[in-house]
């Protein structure tokens, strides 16, 4: 059964408490709960005793409701109500959920994606705008150039001026190259070569110093559909990011390994699991903020002083346009871990 299912006695006493049940809160079944106070078999979960405290209180039980399960990270939708004996008298309850948890995180990546499209369509206006006023601002200092040859305070500031507005430049068209959609060349790619052309590349942006760095790829990972050179961007931004939060020391350690994708929830049961590949890019630096890591992938955020903020943003647009996910988990404690899960196939072609 995949829905949740707890049934108890009208004096708090479990009498029934399925596999799915235990497989949301975290527990292992044993028989020798059936009987005992519901709120010590649950005592993982406040909130779900909580809810069934109020079985015989409430004139009203709650129907299709929402509970976020603060200590699992879980969201469950739920029904409440009460078994009755011929006479109407209520006996028990049983509470019926089902797990939300995958299909909020969905929702939350939907709505990541319509945040980063709609910032994308706002960069490419302003950078269009932009580029007409820069190219005015290079010509017309470039004739003033030629107007004062011989004062020597005049020549250096005309020369800032253009470098400045070369650089202005600069940054518009990697804009706009950020803004333009993923085109990709897909071949069958080796993620082996992938990775370890990714740390070189990495390497020579930034420096490693002492940082140890290991590349742990299984044995017989499956070659997967996708743009060898676009997949190594990503690895190459996550790396150099990881090199530059370790500034010299510590570890870097990067795993590869098979994996499956579940069906999207509401088509559980039609398809089967996708082959994926996860690759975990994982370093021992000082981590992340909680309060930043919603930011991290929008386009120019930024904690560094040279940074342009737009490393993640690229590298969630490319492993979006590959079907592929990304996730972070990041503490002060352990420093951060970027987890790419990309299918062995792309999903279109998987569908079809
Ligand atoms: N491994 C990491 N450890 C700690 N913080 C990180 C890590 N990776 C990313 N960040 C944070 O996320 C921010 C955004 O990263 P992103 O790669 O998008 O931009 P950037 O590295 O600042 O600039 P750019 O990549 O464009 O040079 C970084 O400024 C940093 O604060
Ligand atoms: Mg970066």
């Amino acid at each position: 059964m995949r829905n949740g299912v707890i049934a108890f006695r009208r004096d708090g006493t479990l009498a029934l408490m399925n596999d799915e049940a235990y497989r949301v809160f975290g527990l292992t079944p044993s028989a020798g709960d059936v009987g005992r106070p519901f709120a010590d078999v649950l005592r993982v979960c406040p909130e779900i005793i909580r809810v069934l405290s109020g079985a015989f209180e409430l004139s009203h039980l709650p129907n299709r409701a929402e509970l976020r399960l603060k200590e699992l990270d879980r969201v469950i939708g739920y029904t409440l109500s009460q078994v009755k004996d011929d006479g109407g008298a209520p006996i028990g309850a049983v509470l019926f959920f089902k797990d939300l948890t995958q299909v909020e995180q969905l929702e939350e990546r939907e709505r990541l994606r319509g945040r980063l499209a709609s910032l994308g369509e706002m960069a490419a206006g302003i950078a269009h705008e932009l580029k007409n006023p820069l190219a005015g601002i290079e010509v017309m200092a470039g004739l003033l150039r030629r107007q004062v040859p011989d004062s020597k305070d005049a020549q250096s500031l005309l020369a800032d001026i253009l470098s400045e507005a070369k650089l202005a430049n600069a940054i518009v068209v990697e804009m706009l190259e950020f803004v333009r959609p993923v085109r990709l060349q897909v071949e069958r790619t080796d993620l082996r070569d992938v990775l370890q052309q990714s740390v070189m590349l990495a390497e020579s942006t930034v420096p490693r110093r002492d940082v140890v760095v290991r590349v742990l790829v299984e044995e017989g990972l499956p070659m997967i559909d996708g743009d060898h050179h676009q997949l190594s961007q990503v690895f190459t931004n996550l790396v150099a990011n990881a090199f530059e939060a370790l500034d010299g020391k510590g570890a870097l350690t990067i795993v590869a390994a098979t994996a499956t994708i579940e069906a999207d929830p509401a088509l559980a049961g039609q398809y089967p699991p996708t082959p994926a590949v996860i690759v975990d890019v994982s370093d021992d630096g000082p981590g992340i903020p909680a309060d930043l890591t919603d930011r991290i992938f929008n386009p120019f955020f930024t904690t560094k002083v040279t940074g342009t903020g737009l490393g993640l943003a690229i590298v969630r647009k490319i492993v979006d346009a590959h079907d592929g996910r990304i996730d972070v988990s990041s503490t002060p404690d352990t420093g951060t871990r970027f987890r790419i899960t990309l299918p062995v196939s792309s999903a279109s072609g998987w569908f079809k």
